[in-house]
């Protein structure tokens, strides 16, 4: 059986890598198998967060991945805090996996930059956590972008060890080993002002990305602004090497209009960035409008948020409870 599992952190807004390196494969994936989506708030407190603006942030996620096209009832969205498995199979977990798999995770290294002595624990044990997110449903998939492949990996790692452990004792396999879904044009997306770095809610520059809270003007704005090089599009894709920036607005435009890079490059190779980039956005606002018109009409109903979160995580406890009753037999804590 499929069932997909995927989350994202409740930190800044929902921005254009987000959309269309993973979220819209969440809302195409709803109606292929049982999809599982999680706010995820736990691994959001790996780095200070001020308890208000937190508080904010979960429910202005939750309101942008229903306006981006999550239907609460072909998919099971709630704020990973409110399903403690996710938080006591991290326990178990972390006794699973080794400490030399963690000091491989190229993303500690980044965020934990010069300061890794004052970074939290939490940051460095994350990837545990993120495993447990995904086996605690025995999710088979995952869609996600480009970035998260390493964690993903050090899951699959924590999947069959465990499975080696304690598989023989327990009479059976515990967790399917989970398959990464990277799929599109776009599963990285990098900033409009550095075409080596990815679009990230972290930047402090936001003209490095296009959030789907933008208005019309801004998106264009941002988009005119968007560093580029002086030479005119290429008519085929080999002509985009070493060209990162031009690269990345034609992996936009690819994926805004469902083409290949190849179509995109034969119906606009030879135009300047002069003409290029004012149809790259007309598209980016032609499919963002609707999401923001409708983010704007839910984010401030907190009843209705409230429910869907409720509704949500109890359907996740049904599933991920009996999990962790047969990792507990498995591990040796109940009979
Ligand atoms: P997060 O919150 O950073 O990002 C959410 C999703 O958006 C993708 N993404 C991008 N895709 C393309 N281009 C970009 N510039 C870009 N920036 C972000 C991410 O790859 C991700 O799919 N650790 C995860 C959250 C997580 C998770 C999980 C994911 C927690 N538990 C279990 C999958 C399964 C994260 O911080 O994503």
């Amino acid at each position: 059986m499929k069932r997909v599992f995927s989350g994202i952190q409740p930190t800044g807004n929902l921005h254009l890598g987000n959309y269309l390196g993973a979220i819209r494969n969440w809302v195409r994936m709803q109606d292929e198998a049982e999809c599982i989506f999680s706010v995820v708030d736990l691994h959001a407190i790996t780095v200070a967060q001020d308890p208000a603006t937190l508080r904010r942030g979960i429910r202005e996620m939750v309101a942008a991945l229903i306006a981006a096209g999550l239907d609460p009832e072909r998919c099971i969205l709630f704020p990973q805090s409110r399903v403690r498995v996710h938080a006591e199979l991290a326990w178990v977990l972390m006794c699973t996996a080794r400490v030399g798999w963690l000091n491989r995770m190229t993303q500690f290294k980044e965020k934990s930059g010069k300061d890794r002595e004052g970074a939290s624990v939490g940051l460095y044990t994350y990837p545990v956590l993120q495993a447990a997110d995904i086996l605690a449903y025995r999710a088979t998939h995952v869609p996600v972008g480009e970035d998260q492949k390493q964690h993903l990996e050090l899951a699959r790692d924590i999947a069959i060890k465990f499975n080696n452990d304690f598989g023989p004792s327990f009479g059976g396999e515990l967790f399917p080993p989970p398959e990464p879904v990277i799929e599109g044009p776009a599963t990285r997306v990098m900033s409009l002002r550095d075409g080596s770095a990815k679009m990230s809610k972290s930047d402090p520059s936001d003209q490095s990305r296009i959030n789907l809270t933008d208005d019309a003007d801004t998106i264009a704005a941002k988009i005119k602004r968007a560093k580029t090089d002086p030479e005119a599009l290429p008519s085929e894709p080999a002509g985009l090497a070493g060209r990162a920036e031009a690269t990345n607005l034609v992996n936009l435009m690819a994926a805004l209009t469902d083409r290949s890079i190849a179509q995109v490059l034969a119906d606009h190779g030879g135009q300047g960035f002069g003409a290029f980039k004012p149809a790259l956005a007309d598209v980016m606002v032609a499919k963002l409008a609707p999401i923001t018109a409708r983010f704007n009409a839910l984010k401030d109903d907190a009843s209705a948020i409230e429910a869907i979160c409720a509704r949500g995580a109890d359907r996740a406890r049904a599933i991920a409870e009996p999990v962790l009753a047969d990792v507990h037999r498995a591990v040796g804590f109940t009979a």
